[in-house]
């Protein structure tokens, strides 16, 4: 494997900066994960690859997302089938730190708060999952800023302008609220990074790759296909310029008793404030994004669609 694990900032300091010098590489792209990779995070990295010159993913299952013990116990841990996946796609390094390295001394005392738009949809069903994932995304994006390392200095400014590599950062459309979140982040405090949305990667009948479909059993699995048969039809009545008919949508999703929802709606894509009006007898026009979370099982799913009419 061509592909190299580091383990602490410093190491992923040095390592970063000299494939930069290496390569004479112009740009650095960041992959954040939690692990348990699959074909989305596939495309996140393959993504990165195309569009730098050095790319690292991180690997951190971070405790500070997780409300409950159990979850994060639970949450699957592949490091190497990880690093084949990464190495597939050309990823030079993967950075896998500990708990410890990363929030050492314990819980960190200054966080980030994610605010208002935190407190809707995903963040109504976990209380500062997002004050967890901005923080530990604010420090992963510090972690993976490119030539820290070179001058020895890591003088905080980048751009190709500044003679200095650009940087990006890849997150997936899947979870479209966190998205939203890191982006207001980003822009309301100043990042020096680009964040790159991905499309979500599905399986051929339409489910969302993600690494909870793996509590799914068979039959769960056909059951939570109607979260995206119901997004799909009203991405087509978006896309045929006629009205949403949310309600129907819905009760399409209601109708699969081992379904059990938890919201449904279109939302505008900066704010996820609700497009209510836009749903109803008017054909829907400009840009939304479908949401929807259910419970299948004992696994609590999210999916979207973004509508542009
Ligand atoms: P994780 O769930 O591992 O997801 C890592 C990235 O992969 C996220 O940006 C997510 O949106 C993207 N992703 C997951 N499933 C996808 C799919 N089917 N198609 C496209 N992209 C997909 O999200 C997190 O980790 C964490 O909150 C993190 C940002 C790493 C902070 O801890």
């Amino acid at each position: 494997m061509a592909i190299k694990l580091v383990t602490t900032a410093a190491q992923l300091r040095t390592e970063s900066a000299r494939l930069l010098t290496e390569k004479q590489g112009s740009s650095q792209g960041l992959v954040p994960t939690m692990g348990a990779l699959h074909e989305g995070h596939a495309r996140l990295a393959r993504t990165a690859v195309e569009q730098n010159d050095v790319v690292v993913a991180s690997i951190f299952v971070n405790p500070l997302q997780f409300g409950e013990a159990v979850d994060l116990d639970r949450y699957p841990r592949t490091l190497e089938a990880d690093m084949e996946l990464l190495d597939a796609e050309g990823v030079d390094l993967v950075f896998a730190p500990s708990v410890e390295e990363v929030y050492p001394g314990g819980e960190p005392l200054v966080r980030v708060t994610a605010g208002r738009l935190a407190e809707k949809w995903e963040g109504a069903s976990r209380p500062g999952h997002f004050d967890g994932a901005l923080t530990v995304v604010a420090k992963l994006l510090h972690y993976g800023f490119p030539g820290a390392g070179l001058s020895g200095g890591g003088a905080f400014v980048t751009g190709a302008g500044a003679g200095l590599p650009a940087y990006r950062a890849y997150f997936g459309q899947k979870d479209a609220q966190q998205l939203t979140l890191v982006r207001r982040m980003v822009a309301d405090l100043n990042f020096p990074v680009e964040i790159v949305a991905v499309p979500t990667v599905r399986s051929a009948d339409g489910l969302a790759l993600s690494s909870r479909n793996r509590f799914l059993s068979g039959e769960e699995r056909e059951a939570a296909l109607v979260l995206s048969r119901a997004l799909r039809l009203l991405e087509e009545r978006a896309n045929a310029h006629e009205p949403l008919d949310l309600e129907s949508a819905q009760s399409l999703v209601e109708s699969q008793p081992l379904v059990g929802l938890d919201y449904f709606d279109v939302v505008d894509p900066d704010t996820l404030e609700p497009l209510a009006e836009n749903c109803k007898e008017t054909p829907f026009r400009g840009e939304g994004l479908a949401i929807i979370a259910a419970k299948v099982g004992p696994v609590r799913l999210i999916d979207n669609v973004p509508l542009n009419s």
